[in-house]
This record gives structure tokens, C-alpha cells and sequence, in this order.
């Protein structure tokens, strides 16, 4: 996937510049374990700002800030008992909180689009880690693609999408989960996105949760419907080939690219955003006016991929 589009810094391979570059203000794309993320620090209202310009994001969609550990969480959030029993079982990893913001935290109030709380991340990938351990302050980061369009989980995703707007990209490869983070209120405790950590395994330490995730409805901001979305139009729910769409399989319905045939869920959500992406540049390519994606259960990681897939085939507004 070439791309014409250079960054001002270009691709970058260290994390300490990728950090340093942060901490001047400069926006960087980088890799977590979860999908690329548009970096800026948190605490700088203009470099926040630069990732909703860059994003085309509507500004009333607040950003997940990503902190090294939760001793750095807590001085920007107030921690409930049950958000630190979650964040000591999941952190670092695929697990975003939200909570309320902590008098004196520092962060611009774009950051949070001006509302009391805050969703804090901390990411588990070594780069990640170590970009913000060169960062040495908060950084805030969005999905690393322009806003509505699919979530890049590799480099030249970023690229493609937003080359000419970022100043650097750290490419560290494929991310390992390929799916965003998993959001959740602890009070009451609440499923805001289904992602990376399956819902059933954060149940065991909360109990049943309530959903608050219907698509189209505006509970976490960023999850309006037609979200995710390739170019041509995606048909879900499809068991068999139509000449006139690229087949995205799964399981016993093999594709033009498949999700995983042996029907794991793990494997099919770290390939589900650059099946997306390859499917829909192989329709624009050879003239196929749709994407049709074969059945994935609902269970485990199958909610999360499920959501994004349903966002993807949601009606464009
Ligand atoms: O895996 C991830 O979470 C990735 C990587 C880069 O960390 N980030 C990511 O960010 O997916 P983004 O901005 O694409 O999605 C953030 C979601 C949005 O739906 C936003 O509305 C929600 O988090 N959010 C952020 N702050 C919130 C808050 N205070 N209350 C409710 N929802 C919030
Ligand atoms: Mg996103």
C-alpha cells in the first residue's frame, strides 16, 4: 500500500523521538496493542486541537488520554474501589475507564470536550510504553484514522488516511488485538464500547453490567452509526460468494479474504480493520460494488467485532 503522503518527521522507528516529538507539542501517530493511535499531549490545548483538525473529528467527541500506569492515572481521575480492582486486573491492556476528572488534573478542556469526566487508557504494547515514558505527560490519542472511516491497525493505514496531517508515524507493525479498547463507567458500572477485553471476562469482577453501546445512540460521543465505514458499502450476515462484492469469511464461510477460517475470534478481531481496508481498496479495484461479511457469533470478542461490523453496514448519514 504506497502513499504519497509524507509526514513532516516522516516514519519513524524509536519511540524516544516519537516521545520528544510529543512533548514539543508535535502531533504523532504510534502503535498500541489495541489500533494506532493520533497522539498529542494532553496538557497542550493547540496540539489537542491539531488531532480534531487532523481527524475532521466533531469537536464534542471527547479523546481517550493515555498514562504509563495507574499511579499516573491518579492524579487526573478520582478512582472508585471497583475502578481500581478493574484497572489492577486489566491494566496495562485493552481496558479504557471512565471516571470523574480530579480538581487540578492538568488536562486541556479539549481533551474532554468539556465534560467532568475523563476515559484514561493504559496501553500494554512495550512501544506504546515507552513512547509515553519519553513523552513524560499525558498523551491524548484517537484512533489514528479521519474521522468515520476505518481504524488503522498498521502503519501505512495511517498513512493512507492521514499522511499529510500528522508530523511523524512510529511504525512498530501489526497491532496484536486489532480492535479499540473496551469503555466502561464504573458508577454504575457500565459497558460504553464492547473492544479488546471481552465482556465476559470484565463481568467476572463487576457482575452483569448495563449497555449503554446501541448503535446510533450518543452515550459514549464517539459512537455514532455509521462509523468504521469502508467506501462501498458493506451487507452483513452473508453465507455464500455474489459476484457482485468481495466476500469477507469467517469459520466455514470462506472469502475473497477471510477472518479466521478456523473460526477463532482472537485471530478474526486482530485481522478484522485490515480485512476492511483491503476489501474495500479490492471492490474499488475490480469494479465490485459492495462488501458482503459471512456471520460472526456473539460471544467473547465477537460483541466487540460484531459493533464495529454493524457500524460499518449502518445506513451513511
Ligand atoms: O484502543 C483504543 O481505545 C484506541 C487506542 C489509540 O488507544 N483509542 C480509541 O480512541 O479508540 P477513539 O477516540 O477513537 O475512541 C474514544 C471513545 C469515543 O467513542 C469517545 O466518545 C469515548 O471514547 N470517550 C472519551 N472520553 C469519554 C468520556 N469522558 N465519556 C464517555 N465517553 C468518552
Ligand atoms: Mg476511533
Amino acid at each position: 500500500m504506497a502513499s504519497s503522503k509524507t509526514p513532516r518527521h516522516g516514519v519513524i522507528a524509536h519511540p524516544r523521538r516519537a516521545g520528544a516529538l510529543l512533548a514539543e507539542g508535535a502531533l504523532v501517530a504510534f502503535p498500541t496493542e489495541t489500533v494506532y493511535g493520533l497522539g498529542a499531549d494532553a496538557t497542550n490545548g493547540e496540539a489537542v486541537a491539531r488531532i480534531y483538525e487532523a481527524k475532521g473529528r466533531p469537536s464534542f467527541n471527547p479523546l481517550i488520554v493515555h498514562v504509563p500506569d495507574l499511579a499516573a492515572a491518579e492524579p487526573l481521575a478520582v478512582f472508585d474501589p471497583l475502578a481500581h480492582r478493574l484497572a489492577e486486573a486489566f491494566w496495562p491492556g485493552p481496558l479504557t475507564l471512565v471516571l470523574p476528572l480530579r480538581e487540578g488534573h492538568g488536562l486541556s478542556g479539549l481533551v474532554t470536550a468539556g465534560l467532568p469526566t475523563v476515559a484514561l487508557r493504559v496501553p500494554a504494547l512495550d512501544l506504546a510504553q515507552a513512547v509515553l515514558a519519553a513523552a513524560g505527560r499525558p498523551i491524548a490519542a484517537p484512533s489514528a484514522n479521519p474521522s468515520g472511516r476505518i481504524s488503522p491497525t498498521r502503519a501505512e493505514h495511517v498513512l493512507e488516511g492521514l499522511g499529510d496531517r500528522v508530523d511523524a508515524v512510529l511504525d512498530g507493525g501489526a497491532c496484536a488485538v486489532g480492535l479499540e479498547s473496551t469503555i466502561l463507567r464504573t458508577d454504575p458500572p457500565t459497558l460504553l464500547r464492547a473492544g479488546g477485553v471481552p465482556v465476559e471476562e470484565i463481568e467476572e469482577i463487576t457482575g452483569p453490567l448495563a449497555r449503554d453501546t446501541t448503535p446510533g445512540k450518543v452515550s459514549a460521543p464517539g459512537q455514532m452509526t455509521s462509523h468504521y465505514a469502508p467506501v462501498v458499502p458493506v451487507r452483513l450476515d452473508v453465507t455464500g460468494p455474489d459476484e457482485d462484492a468481495v466476500l469477507l469469511g469467517f469459520g466455514p464461510v470462506s472469502g475473497d479474504l477471510t477472518l479466521s477460517a478456523s473460526g477463532d475470534l482472537r485471530e478474526a478481531a486482530a485481522n478484522l480493520f485490515d480485512h476492511l481496508h483491503r476489501a474495500d481498496a479490492l471492490a474499488r479495484r475490480s469494479g465490485k460494488s459492495r462488501i458482503d461479511v459471512a456471520p460472526v457469533p456473539e460471544m467473547g470478542l465477537g460483541w466487540a467485532i460484531n459493533d464495529r461490523l454493524k457500524r460499518a453496514a449502518a445506513p451513511r448519514g
